[in-house]
């Protein structure tokens, strides 16, 4: 097997350590390295060194000019609901005359929308209509995607999203997790039945979850556990009953309000907890001492012009394992800039630089249970790498909303340009 070797960068930031979540003090360094290159051969890193050592280890290899950019680790975007028919940038401006996010889903907008237009659409136009998304992800420097479903709301179009997913791992060279997000809302047909909300948890637990399983459509369920979504007990009974399926639990929690759901993932055992724009101290101090991941969604925040950010500060301080993803989804984030999140961190999140790129890259592996494959720079890992126009890592969120990225390459394939 021939080697590919990335030479010629002005910086390298290899995140480099150990293969798991950061937290605390080891958030300070990002690994930042000079004279710095990366081997790679098939879908593995083989070695990081200086160009030389690496040209004498590998003296058959191809190059990758690296024209003195920053040589990175591919993003991990572990939370985007990128699966989707239409846009909705109507309730952007409805937000802005002062209707609520949650009142637009009262009056059967919001997340009801999208499942109106997406059981309305065949598997082919759902493909098609995420390819080019991927591929501005892809461009945006990442390598690693999770997608959930979570816009069907009957078991057969759950199942259907779930299929498109698997069809876009197979087309693309990303690293693509599937989530089962069947439990994103109440239907909205389902609503006013005095048996329905009853009836569709029933049927999560009782049909979806063992098919997602069965057919290995998903390794993670997600549910909404918020105030006027599903509630705590809620939330417990479909969170047990996916992961009694043999899922991994993910949950979007204390977003807009405390709904004391960080709390209750890390009771079980869940692999995040995402949002918690609204969470609670005790839900801080309940993360700090877990394993579960706490991850960010600054972009969402801002486009909903909440002007309510999580506290970052607060999370880190307490020692949780912080990880940034964009949420990329129709309603509130239509982002795929990965790079901007890093400037959102670092501005409204008062995190460092350094803490900006391990959450966006090894805590987001972390978040997938992927840390040990994924997330940074080091001989074994997935050859999952970036080139960006940029001489230093920080410039990265400094330009903001530029378009830097320059190459991406997912497990040795290249992603951008063009897949
Ligand atoms: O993470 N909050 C719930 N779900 C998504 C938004 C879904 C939508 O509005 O379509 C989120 O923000
Ligand atoms: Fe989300």
């Amino acid at each position: 097997m021939t080697a590919t070797l990335f030479v010629n960068a002005g910086q390298c930031v290899t995140c480099a350590g150990a293969g798991r979540a950061r937290r605390g003090n080891e958030m300070k360094d990002a690994g930042v390295r000079h004279n710095t290159g990366v081997a790679i051969e098939g879908e593995r890193i083989v070695a990081v060194d200086t160009d030389d050592n690496l040209r004498r280890a590998y003296p058959n290899a191809t190059e990758v000019d690296c024209h003195r950019g920053l040589l990175a680790p591919g993003f991990v975007d572990s939370h985007t609901h990128a699966v989707f028919g239409r846009a909705r940038f109507e309730e952007q401006e409805l937000r802005a005359t002062g209707v609520p996010y949650l009142e637009i889903a009262r009056r059967g907008g919001g997340i009801h929308s999208s499942v109106r237009d997406l059981r309305s659409r065949s598997n082919e136009d759902l493909f098609a209509l995420a390819v080019p998304r991927l591929k501005r992800l892809a461009a945006g420097g990442v390598t690693t995607i999770e997608i959930k479903s979570g816009y069907g709301l009957t078991v057969h179009d759950e199942l259907r999203t779930l299929q498109v997913v698997r069809d876009l791992a197979g087309a693309m060279p990303l690293n693509v997790v599937a989530t089962c997000l069947g439990a994103h809302e109440v239907p909205f047909e389902r609503r006013d039945l005095p048996d329905g909300r009853e009836s569709w948890i029933r049927e999560l637990v009782d049909e979806l979850f063992p098919a997602v399983a069965s057919e290995g459509l998903a390794q993670f369920a997600d549910i909404f556990c918020e105030p006027g979504v599903f509630d705590q007990a809620e939330s417990r009974t479909v969170l047990e009953g996916a992961r009694a399926a043999g899922l991994s639990l993910k949950l979007h929690a204390d977003e807009l309000h405390d709904g004391g759901g960080a709390a209750l993932g890390v009771t079980l055992g869940a692999t995040s907890v995402d949002h918690l724009a609204a969470i609670s101290s005790s839900g801080i101090q309940a993360l700090g001492a877990s394993n579960t991941v706490a991850t960010l969604l600054p972009a969402t925040m801002l486009f909903l012009g909440t002007g309510k950010q999580a506290p970052a500060r607060a999370l880190l301080d307490a020692g949780a394992a912080v990880a940034l993803a964009t949420d990329f989804n129709p309603g509130t984030s239509p982002l795929t800039s990965f790079p901007l999140l890093l400037t959102l961190a670092i501005s409204e999140l008062r995190m460092s630089a350094a803490e900006a790129w391990l959450a966006g890259t090894v805590n987001g592996a972390a978040a997938l249970g992927l840390a040990g494959v994924t997330g940074q720079l080091a001989a074994g890992y997935y050859a999952d790498v970036a080139v960006h126009d940029a001489s230093d890592f920080r410039e990265l969120p400094y330009w903001f909303g530029e378009r830097l990225c320059r190459g991406t390459w997912a497990r040795g394939l290249p992603c951008h340009p063009p897949m």
